[in-house]
């Protein structure tokens, strides 16, 4: 079973697919057979990052049936054991994805036969893409230390919180637990994680025992790119503290990941960053990243099932 990372965040620009192609770059050069997916539909672009620049299959083609296993769509990229499934010529949105898609992604995916795969996502919290960033455990957020992106990497982590408790009810009971914690707690209640659990453990102890172990089976990560040198290097674990305090869920620091303007000339010059400047700070984080998840893998995907 491939050790699946999803990678996330809130805001746009913060670097998740520079991070996925580097990533991918270098956990295919470790040897293991490696599958990067873009699934940031809208403005697809990872195929460009990884020297693909014509994508002639695309992952449309999967969800339009023009062919059956999304295996068909998975394109070589000149750096051996490094693929892709390119998001190009999609007119779809992954937020618009219909849920019966969504379902039939997430299991070919599960079925996809590679050692590591990393999941590009859109910015932002539509449904699917929370879904998406809930398909494993060991799911990656990217922020930048700029506060309009931790702000929003605090909006992620929380509409994940809810996205999963909401996959333990129905609409219905959901909707009426929203109800009863407000009528409980007051209005403006079901904002509030600890509120909700607590509700849930007098009135739904079953679910909630299965909800802490769920949670407590997160090792998701954060990672704090464009960090520059004035930047406090104590952000990322900062962030990581405060998303435990206020949601109850650990969030491992993965590491910074440094700016450098040259990853700008690597982009526009279509070049690899990681092979034409090596030596550089930001060359340097990518690699310890890269290890330290390669150190991690081994957890088990997990599948939405509502
Ligand atoms: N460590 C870094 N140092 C300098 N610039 C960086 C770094 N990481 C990313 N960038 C710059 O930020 C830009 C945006 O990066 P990227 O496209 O990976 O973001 P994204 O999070 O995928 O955005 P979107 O949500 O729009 O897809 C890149 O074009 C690159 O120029
Ligand atoms: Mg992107």
């Amino acid at each position: 079973m491939a050790q699946i990372w999803p990678i996330g965040g809130g805001k746009g620009g913060s670097g998740k697919s520079f991070l996925a192609s580097c990533l991918g770059r270098l956990l295919a050069g470790l040897g293991k057979k490696t599958l990067l997916v873009d699934l940031d539909l809208g403005s697809a672009n990872l195929h460009t990052l990884v020297d693909v620049p014509y994508p002639e299959k695309s992952f449309s083609d999967f969800i339009r049936k023009k062919v059956p296993l999304l295996a068909d769509v998975v394109l070589e990229t000149p750096v051996p054991n490094l693929y892709i499934i390119s998001g190009a010529h999609d007119n779809l949105d992954v937020a618009n994805l219909p849920y019966e898609q969504k379902i039939k992604t997430l299991k070919a995916i599960a079925k996809l036969d590679y050692d590591w795969i990393m999941l590009d996502l859109g910015a932002g919290t539509s449904f699917n893409t929370l879904d998406f960033f809930l398909v494993s455990q060991s799911s990656i957020f990217v922020t930048t230390p700029e506060p309009t992106s931790i702000e929003n990497i605090y909006r992620l982590v929380r509409a994940i919180y809810f996205r999963r408790i909401r996959q333990y009810f129905t609409v219905t009971e959901f909707g009426r637990l929203q109800d009863e914690v407000a009528q409980c707690f007051g209005e403006g209640a079901f904002n509030k994680p600890d509120l909700i659990m607590e509700f849930i453990r007098t009135n739904h102890p079953e679910k909630c025992s299965l909800l802490e172990e769920d949670f407590s089976s997160f090792r998701f990560k954060l990672v704090l790119n464009q960090l520059r040198k004035h930047n406090n290097i104590a952000l990322g674990p900062q962030v990581c503290n405060i998303i435990e305090k206020h949601l109850g869920f650990h969030v491992d620091f993965a590491g910074n990941v440094a700016f450098d303007d040259r990853v700008h000339d690597a982009i526009c010059q279509r070049v690899s960053f990681l092979e034409r400047y090596p030596y550089t700070r930001t060359a340097y984080d990518l690699r310890e990243l890269s290890k330290s998840l390669a150190q991690s893998a081994g957890q088990q995907m997990v599948i939405p099932y509502s």
